[in-house]
């Protein structure tokens, strides 16, 4: 009887310790950089310990009456019976209830100290919003609007906005802060705040569709004046370089502006990214690709090939008119 719940326990624990210990993407929420973020793995430890003891109370009793108790089979009669006994049911009735009023109380508290209505002073703002698959992030104060990549300065604290412009969303960075939906018509918030310099992997945590695994956030933080730099930069208008192909002409006499918005040469499209900086963002698809002249081609000649099912249609462009699309993008620094 007590086999199955031990093997489930070990390979539970197995799990989590093979997460935390080779994580490749950052994704380890045991080993927090964010004040929002220690909350809650200090609880999941609370609680682990808590249960782990129950755990091994029950099974332990369970094991042992298994062979302290096992029938020898020349018993000729049963064993005395025993009904009703108030200490015992006071016990393991009184006990529970304490257990469980106690772990309320705490997660309670935790729910409460990260639960931010209002920015704190010098707080970022960024609003962000779950798209069929990509994240955009907006910096309202700045007048910035990127994807996918989200800039941040370090030591400061960031509150979100959270809305969906589709289906329900769900932003989680592990390392920086618990998980919060993003709904259709709604606005949540939440906040946290990067204590190191570094790239913070994230994931859309809820089921959105067939590309939800491919919605990818990365939080990259700075130094007041990488960031600075960075903010800078995303404020200037697309760079006009002309270029063999005529590459921004094809651009324009393209369906791509219907979607896509380049500051300085197109605002019309909101509907996919935002692609005045395109070049300053290492990925492409919302994390799915590199951002590479090779990627950004094959991206093109087919978005499929990249992210099947996703809502950028396969344009039926000639390889003409891609390679001078692509000689335009790239010069989007
Ligand atoms: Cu967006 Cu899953």
């Amino acid at each position: 009887m007590g086999r199955i719940p031990y093997k489930l326990f070990v390979t539970f624990v197995m799990l989590g310790t093979s997460l935390a210990v080779a994580s490749p993407q950052n994704l380890n929420m045991f080993n927090p950089v964010s004040p929002a973020a220690t909350p809650i793995r200090d609880l999941f430890f609370l609680v682990f310990g808590v249960i782990g003891v129950i755990f091994l109370i029950t099974e332990g009793a369970l094991i042992l009456s298994i062979f302290k108790f096992r029938s020898t089979g020349k018993e000729t009669k049963e064993p005395p019976q025993m009904y009703g006994s108030n200490p015992i049911e006071l016990a393991w009735t009184v006990v529970p209830v304490l257990i469980v009023f106690v772990l309320f109380l705490v997660t309670t508290r935790s729910i409460y100290s990260l639960d931010m209505q209002e920015p704190p002073e010098g707080a970022l703002r960024v609003k962000a919003t779950g798209h069929q698959w990509w994240w955009e992030f907006e910096y309202e104060d700045l007048g910035i609007t990127t994807a996918g990549e989200l800039h941040v300065p370090k030591g400061v604290p960031v509150f979100v906005e959270l809305r969906s412009a589709d289906v329900i969303h769900s932003f989680w960075v592990p390392r920086l802060a618990g998980k919060i939906d993003c709904i259709p018509n709604r606005e949540n918030h939440m906040w946290f705040q990067a204590d190191e310099i570094g790239t913070w992997y994230g994931q859309c945590a809820e089921f959105c569709g067939t590309q939800h695994a491919k919605m990818l956030i990365r939080v990259i933080s700075e130094d007041k004046k990488d960031f600075d730099s960075w903010a800078t930069n995303q404020l200037l208008p697309a760079v006009e370089v002309p270029t063999p192909m005529n590459g921004k002409d094809t651009f324009l006499s393209l369906a791509c502006i219907n979607c896509h918005t380049v500051q300085g040469v197109t605002h019309q499209g909101g509907f996919g990214p935002d692609l005045t900086h395109l070049m300053s963002r290492d990925t492409i698809a919302s994390g799915a690709a590199e951002n590479t002249p090779e990627n950004l081609t094959k991206w093109l000649l087919n978005p499929n090939s990249i992210k099947d099912g996703c809502l950028m249609p396969n344009m039926m462009l000639t390889e003409n008119q891609v390679a001078s699309l692509v000689e335009f993008l790239t010069t989007l620094k």
